[in-house]
């Protein structure tokens, strides 16, 4: 039984969620079950909260507004999804988690790291993911992977270069406050060296 909380954490463009895809294949060759979920989402409320947070047309959502609802959506999600699973056994891999709410909210958006760790902590307690994975990529080349691919954009990308360079420094002050939880991958390489980088991480929890 592999009980196992693995988040995956980057700027826009780190091309994370196909790194946990590929994670997910590894887990299957070698018979570990896992699932892969995200945030804000993963289950039916969260992913009502989602909508509202990254709706384009939600401009004058204030940024304690946001934090209290990425933090109420991550709560529920933590209740109603990983937490089960977890006592089933099943490993998660869940793209973001807590670590963006602090870089985003917390740091971009000047809240505080702390104050929005304290209202995480109302709702999922002092539980944190057994490993982060860090996949670190200059805002500058993330930003422009989001543009060339033309995935759709939302509230959030579309913040000014400035915003996502603040959620890059966020993450680095993150990685260098949890250093045995945060490991950094170097998200510029090619995608096969990402993954095979990440999957050493993930070796020696398994
Ligand atoms: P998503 O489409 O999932 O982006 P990505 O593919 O980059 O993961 O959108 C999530 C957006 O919400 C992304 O810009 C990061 C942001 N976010 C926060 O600001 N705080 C949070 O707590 C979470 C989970 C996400």
């Amino acid at each position: 039984m592999t009980k196992l909380f693995i988040t995956f954490e980057g700027p826009e463009g780190s091309g994370k969620t196909s790194v946990i895809k590929h994670v997910k294949r590894y887990l299957t060759t070698h018979h570990i079950n896992s699932i892969i979920t995200r945030e804000p989402g993963g289950i039916k409320i969260s992913e009502a909260i989602r909508d509202i947070i990254l709706d384009k047309n939600n401009t004058e959502m204030d940024a304690h507004t946001e934090a209290l609802l990425f933090a109420a959506s991550r709560s529920q999600h933590f209740h109603e999804k990983i937490v089960p699973e977890l006592e089933k056994g099943t490993l998660i891999l869940c793209d973001r988690f807590l670590d963006s709410s602090l870089a985003y909210q917390g740091y971009a958006r000047n809240l505080g790291i702390d104050k929005v760790l304290s209202i995480n902590k109302f709702g999922i307690g002092d539980h944190l993911p057994d490993l982060t994975i860090f996949i670190d990529v200059p805002p500058e080349v993330g930003l422009k992977r989001v543009f060339a691919n033309q995935r759709e954009t939302d509230r959030l990308d579309l913040e000014t270069l400035a915003f996502h360079k603040k959620v890059y420094e966020g993450y680095q002050l993150l990685a260098k406050r949890f250093p045995k939880r945060i490991k950094i991958v170097d998200g510029t390489q090619s995608k096969k060296a990402v993954i095979a980088d990440t999957i050493e991480l993930i070796k020696p929890y398994l």
